[in-house]
């Protein structure tokens, strides 16, 4: 059974490190992770910590209305396919809802872009380049 609850900026650094900083030399500390409306969620499997992800006041011109951008989504290796991320995901858009944002959006890695499909996000433009990821897509999702 997983649990999601609200985590501090500080708790997502260790997996932000080992599942999204490995050979990349950027920082796993996001700036933003301190402002005032974002926050962090954690999943938990028999009280570990196995996935965390971030949630910031951050609007794109090309959206229209209030905005979230989803951050540092990441699950351990060995957790993968076990429902965190989607249960963070979940989670994260009834309290965005609940405070009426009309749009989460991402920057997603090409690889997770089938994850954020799932989860009833769409791909946006073109295909770019984040220097030391790879290859990415903007993708949203629409909450209204
Ligand atoms: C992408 C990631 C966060 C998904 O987390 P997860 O906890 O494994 O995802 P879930 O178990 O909640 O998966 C939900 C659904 O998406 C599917 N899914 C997850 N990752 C997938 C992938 N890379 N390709 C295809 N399907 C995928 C699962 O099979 C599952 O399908 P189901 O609902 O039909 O059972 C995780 O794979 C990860 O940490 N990857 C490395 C870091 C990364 O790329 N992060 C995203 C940066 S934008």
């Amino acid at each position: 059974m997983i649990n999601i609850k609200k985590i501090s900026a500080e708790d997502t650094y260790a997996i932000r490190l080992e599942v999204l900083r490995e050979n990349i030399p950027l920082p796993y500390k996001f700036n933003g992770d301190f402002d005032e409306n974002t926050f962090h969620l954690g999943a938990f499997s028999n009280n570990k910590l196995i996935a965390v992800s971030s949630f910031m006041s951050m609007s794109k011109t090309e959206f229209k209305g209030l905005q979230y951008q989803l951050r540092g989504m990441a699950t351990l290796q060995s957790f993968h396919g076990k429902g965190a991320g989607k249960l963070m995901v979940k989670k994260a858009v009834e309290l965005l809802k609940a405070n009426s944002i009309d749009v989460l959006w991402c920057n997603a890695r090409e690889v997770a872009v089938p994850f954020y499909l799932k989860q009833g996000f769409t791909v946006v433009g073109e295909l770019f380049d984040i220097e030391f990821v790879g290859p990415h897509y903007v993708m949203k999702k629409e909450l209204k």
